[in-house]
């Protein structure tokens, strides 16, 4: 059994939850994929439509994922006892709604809803960073995984005061034209700061577990984690003193920092024992690939500024849909089935009657989703790159469908009979 993911019993529940609910988000964000398509077409990302279906993605799938990871991951792989269960479930229960309000308010724009969704997302937020930041002192060692924890949650509570402060200025315009460079800043700090730091140090700790990987260099992580974290911090700078050399220091140290995590994951793969790559890993390789294309979008943005705002639409979508979700669907596809299954068989493990975890799912129609997804993000990329409504919808709608296959596999994964396909 696979010692990282192995579930603490006090907190499967509370994982459960955060998945379930995470799941659900991620099929309302392709749906709205669907909706918003002419428009990331068109490059209007400041869009409010687009700012509501983006934090489907980033606040309902991502975020409420990463908490119920961390909330298996703290025990079992840091040693670090969650310090309140029942506080990690009074956070679920004001986010996970909170976050549908939230993304529901600012894409139609009503006040009411997105004053509702702001302040459960508040609590839920502060109620899970206090939680998981009390817990890490607790941790059996402080290594790398833990400190990009640590920095990942202070880049969270970043994010929320940003965005605060964005969603203020929609309602007064106070920020006038400096609302752009907020915006910038806000999505720099809560991609690369919490959600991509987060991932390169669960990825230090799981990566080797899933692949079997021995002997890898292991050193590219820290170096990841060093120049994403001061990149992040001086693209704050620079766009807030709107210093344009800074900028492009900022650029190059965030396109190291991903080269390093690039590399980190090749070293582990080159040093694997198993030398079948099962279907998760298969996406978080194409979600690398993705990554990459963002990264290498990132100067070009940079270089054409406001006056290109398809290059900057496309840099997002490609590093958000096809880098980070898909990273986190493969993750997914080996957590969670696990989790179920020792949930579901513990009583009949040894008994020689139990399917394999690979059982609970179809193998098959894990691969058409990792096909059509990957297909989906292509496609929407190019769509917004040649301002073709038709084809970014076409992409659109490819993703939304590998979302359906999806979430098939996790029904069957939670309630259905094993299979061999
Ligand atoms: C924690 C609570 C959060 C709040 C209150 C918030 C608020 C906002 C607001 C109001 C905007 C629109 C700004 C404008 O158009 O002027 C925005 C944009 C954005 N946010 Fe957040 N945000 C939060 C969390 C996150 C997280 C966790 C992520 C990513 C992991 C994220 C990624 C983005 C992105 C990518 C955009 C740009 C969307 C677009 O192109 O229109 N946000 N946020």
């Amino acid at each position: 059994m696979t010692a990282g993911v192995t579930p603490a019993p006090s907190s499967v529940l509370l994982a459960g939850e955060h998945f379930a609910a995470a799941t659900l988000y991620l099929v309302a964000g392709a749906l709205g994929l669907v909706w918003i398509a002419p428009q990331l077409a068109s490059g209007a990302y400041p869009s409010p439509h687009v700012a509501g279906i983006t934090h489907l993605f980033t606040l309902g799938w991502l975020t409420t994922t990463i908490f119920g990871a961390l909330y298996q991951l703290l025990p079992v792989a840091l040693g670090a006892s969650l310090r309140s269960v029942r506080a990690g479930h009074v956070g679920f229960i004001a986010f996970a709604p909170g976050a549908g309000l939230f993304a529901a308010g600012v894409a139609t724009s009503s006040t009411v809803l997105h004053h509702a969704g702001i302040a459960l997302v508040t609590v839920g937020v502060v109620v899970a960073v206090a939680n998981i930041a009390s817990s890490l002192p607790r941790a059996r060692a402080r290594d790398v995984t833990w400190a990009a924890v640590a920095a990942a949650l202070a880049f969270l509570a970043s994010t929320l005061v940003l965005g605060i402060v964005l969603l203020h200025n929609l309602h007064t315009g106070f920020l006038a034209e400096a609302r752009l460079r907020v915006l910038a800043t806000h999505l720099h700090v809560a991609l690369v700061g919490w959600a991509l730091m987060m991932i390169v140090g669960v990825s230090h700790r799981l990566l080797p577990m899933f692949l079997l990987a021995h002997g890898a260099d292991t050193r590219w992580t820290r170096r990841s984690l060093m120049l994403l974290g001061v990149g992040v911090v001086v693209l704050t700078v620079a766009l807030t003193l709107r210093v344009g050399p800074l900028a492009w220091l900022a650029v190059a140290l965030l396109e190291g920092g991903v080269a390093c995590f690039v590399w980190q994951a090749r070293a582990f793969h080159r040093a694997r024992i198993r030398r079948k790559i099962d279907v998760g890993m298969r996406f978080a390789g194409i979600a690398l690939g993705f990554l990459i294309v963002s990264a290498l979008l990132g100067p070009a943005v940079l270089a054409g500024g406001v006056s290109h705002p398809r290059v900057a639409t496309a840099y997002v979508a490609v590093g958000l849909l096809g880098g980070i979700v898909l990273y986190v669907v493969g993750f997914f596809y080996k957590i969670v089935p696990l989790l179920a299954w020792t949930v579901r068989y513990r009583d009949r493990m040894g008994k020689g009657d139990a399917p394999t975890v690979a059982q609970t799912f179809s193998g098959r129609i894990a691969h058409a989703q990792l096909v059509v997804m990957t297909a989906g993000v292509a496609l929407l990329a190019t769509g917004i790159g040649a301002g073709s409504t038709h084809v970014a919808r076409c992409g659109a709608v490819l993703f939304l469908a590998g979302v359906i296959l999806f979430v098939s596999q996790i029904a069957r994964v939670a309630f259905g009979a094993a299979n061999a396909g």
